[in-house]
């Protein structure tokens, strides 16, 4: 049976800690590392970024050479980082794209995607608008990244899933589906990730039926990443101090109600590493992010 909700669970309570601003950032991180997806220098968008746990733990990997682009609906509180770049955006808005390349003019290595809709508890509706937010941000990545890069998005598990996988398979090399430890038991959001992104050729193409089998899998990394544009003068939230131990912002509706898990998401659990009570260490990768500054107590 799976365990109560606890709202101030183990990564919750290791967020703050480690002054991260959601418990989410544990995720990213994991998938970061399971995939080695971003280096030194590169350039990398968060959609549904607020409150910013993910774009701390991107900012960190890409490093000041790099840039790290935050956009939500919501504010996002300053980073203190000047390669971090973050704006008001809605995603479903005409002008999403526009405001993101005010941002940033050149393209990403990576593209994720945590967004969340504000659910309302019937479940098809809810996985529904959170299927119509992940084709949002497959959509602005296929004309953002770099061909070769890779887009990462949390989606509940649903009926137009299988669907979804073929869009990605249609425009990636190879197609996964992740279930980072820190996601709540009780949850059935899951992660997709493409990587070796078709580029340019890809967009507009129709999904290879079902019966296709997966695409090839390709290097990760075929094209280099253009240089970082320069700093440029798009608003910012005002400045708060870093790593200040805010309490994580309630990371989507699927982790603040308990659900039970649907066969779906139990059988992408399946294919992931046991699980255990706490996480194994986190092992060491080629591409480290750069160490974040010591954690502040709240
Ligand atoms: C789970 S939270 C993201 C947490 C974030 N990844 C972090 O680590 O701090 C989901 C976010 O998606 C945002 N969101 C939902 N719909 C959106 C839309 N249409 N455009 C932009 N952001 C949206 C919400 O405002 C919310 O902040």
């Amino acid at each position: 049976m799976a365990k109560p909700y606890d709202p101030k669970d183990f990564y919750y309570r290791k967020a703050k800690k480690q002054g991260l601003r959601a418990r989410s950032a544990f995720k990213i991180e994991e998938i970061l590392h399971r995939h080695r997806l971003l280096g030194r220098g590169d350039a990398v968008l968060d959609l549904g970024a607020a409150p910013g746990g993910f774009l701390q733990i991107l900012a960190d990997a890409v490093g000041e050479k790099g840039v790290a682009v935050g956009v939500d609906l919501e504010p996002i509180r300053n980073l203190g980082k000047r390669w971090v770049r973050t704006a008001v955006v809605d995603l479903l808005a005409p002008d999403a794209l526009d405001k993101i390349r005010l941002l940033h003019e050149g393209r990403f290595r990576l593209v994720t995607s945590d967004m969340a809709p504000k659910t309302i508890g019937i479940k098809v509706t809810d996985e529904a608008r959170s299927l119509e937010l992940v084709r949002m941000a497959l959509s602005v990545a296929e004309q953002v990244l770099v061909p070769g890069g890779a887009f990462v998005a949390k989606v509940f598990m649903g009926g137009d899933f299988p669907a979804l996988k073929r869009e990605l398979q249609g425009r990636f090399a190879a197609m996964h589906v992740i279930r980072p430890e820190a996601v709540r038991e009780s949850s059935y959001e899951v992660y997709v990730l493409g990587t070796g992104f078709r580029g340019g050729a890809a967009v507009g193409r129709v999904a290879p039926p079902a019966e296709e089998p997966g695409a090839p899998a390709g290097p990760e990394r075929a094209a280099p990443e253009p240089p970082a544009a320069p700093e440029h003068a798009a608003p910012q939230p005002p400045a708060a101090p870093e790593h200040a131990a805010a309490p994580a912002k309630a990371a989507g509706p699927a982790e603040t109600a308990p659900r039970k898990k649907p066969a779906a998401a139990k059988k992408a659990t399946a294919t992931k590493k046991p699980a255990s009570k706490k996480p194994a260490a986190r092992k060491p990768t080629a591409r480290k992010p750069a160490p974040r500054k010591p954690a502040r107590r709240a």
